[in-house]
Parts: structure tokens; sequence; C-alpha cells
């Protein structure tokens, strides 16, 4: 294990197998539905990439990038820096997150897409850590619920470091200070 991780949480192969269920379970709730997967970036592109190549219905992507500013209101501030290149009126829409925490993020972006008149949105996540929910949110889809400890790997980072870990894992605290 490498030396700035203090455990891994999960593994590579739990990952694997929770996200090809997730998959599976996507491609019976959307059979003729053509689904568009959007992708919240950065964090999101490892699962995207994984879960996409477990879906067996007709479907296309597309990708947003956000920064959150904590703000003074406990709610913080969400920004948009990539907006989508694709329609999405009438199309079913499967919004694809790392980790569900305040739910600020997901919530806002869900009010952002609706005013452009999609058939529906669902939300996919990696990992789910309800304890620090602020928003009114819930994952449609979830592999992994998580306790609040900050992790990093299979995308997440922490300061741009540790995406390419290939499991989830909690960093030693010492990295933060
Ligand atoms: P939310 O708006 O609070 O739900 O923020 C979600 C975003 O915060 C995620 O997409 C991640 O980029 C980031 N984030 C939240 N918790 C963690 C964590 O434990 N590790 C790495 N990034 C995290
Ligand atoms: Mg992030």
């Amino acid at each position: 294990m490498e030396d700035y991780i203090q455990e891994i949480l999960i593994s590579r192969e739990e990952i694997e197998s929770h996200v090809a269920e997730i998959g599976r379970q996507i491609s019976r709730d959307y059979k003729d539905k053509d689904p568009i997967f959007i992708g919240v970036l950065k964090g999101c592109f490892i699962f995207m990439a994984d879960l996409m190549r477990h879906v067996t219905v007709d479907c296309s992507m597309d990708f947003m990038a956000v920064t959150s500013y904590q703000g003074t209101t406990s709610t913080g501030a969400v920004r948009i820096t990539k907006d989508l290149s694709e329609n999405i009126e009438n199309r079913h829409i499967i919004l694809v997150e790392d980790i569900l925490d305040s739910g600020v993020t997901l919530n806002y972006l869900k009010n952002y897409l609706s005013v452009r008149k999609p058939a529906s949105i669902a939300v996919a996540t990696l990992m789910d850590k309800p304890a620090r929910r602020k928003a009114e949110i819930y994952a449609d889809y979830s592999c992994f619920e998580v306790p609040d400890a900050f992790v990093v790997g299979y995308g997440l980072d922490y300061n741009e470091r540790y995406r390419n870990l290939p499991y989830i894992g909690i960093l030693k605290p010492e990295i933060y200070e």
C-alpha cells in the first residue's frame, strides 16, 4: 500500500463488482430509453469509463465541469466551467458523480439541467456519504455508502493528486497538515 494511505476502504475487486452490478441495473431500467450519461468532471472519469462498459443498451455521453466555492453561507456556491455540448431536451439523463457529499453540487446541476426539459434525470454515484448531506438529494444508483472520512483514488483527489490509485483509500492525516 502507498505510504500516504492509512487504510484501503474499498478494494479494486469490490469496486469492479459493484460497478458491474450498477451497470446491469441501468441496462435493465433504461431498455429502449437511449439514456445520456452526463459525467461531472473531473472525479467521475474512471467510474464513468468503467460503468459505461457494463451498459448494454444504446446510450450516449457528455461531460460538465463545475467548481464549488465555499461561500459565507453554509450552502456554498456552484459555478459551471464547462457546459454540455449535446441537446438534452426529451432525453433521459443519468448524472454521474464520484461522491455525493453535501449534495450541493448535484442539487444545483439537477435544477440547472431540468430547465432544458429532459425526459428524466437520475443520479449514479460511486459513493454516497450521507452523514454530510445538506441538500435534499438522493442517489438513484450508488455503489458504496461510505463513512464521514476524506477518501481518494479511483478518480477522487486531494489537491489534484491520488486520482490514479486503483482503489479507494483514506489519506493519512499528516497529508492534510
Ligand atoms: P458536494 O457538493 O458536497 O456533494 O460535493 C461533491 C464533490 O466534492 C465531489 O464531486 C468531490 O469532488 C468532492 N468530494 C467530497 N467528498 C470528497 C472526498 O471524500 N474525497 C474527495 N473528494 C470529495
Ligand atoms: Mg473533486
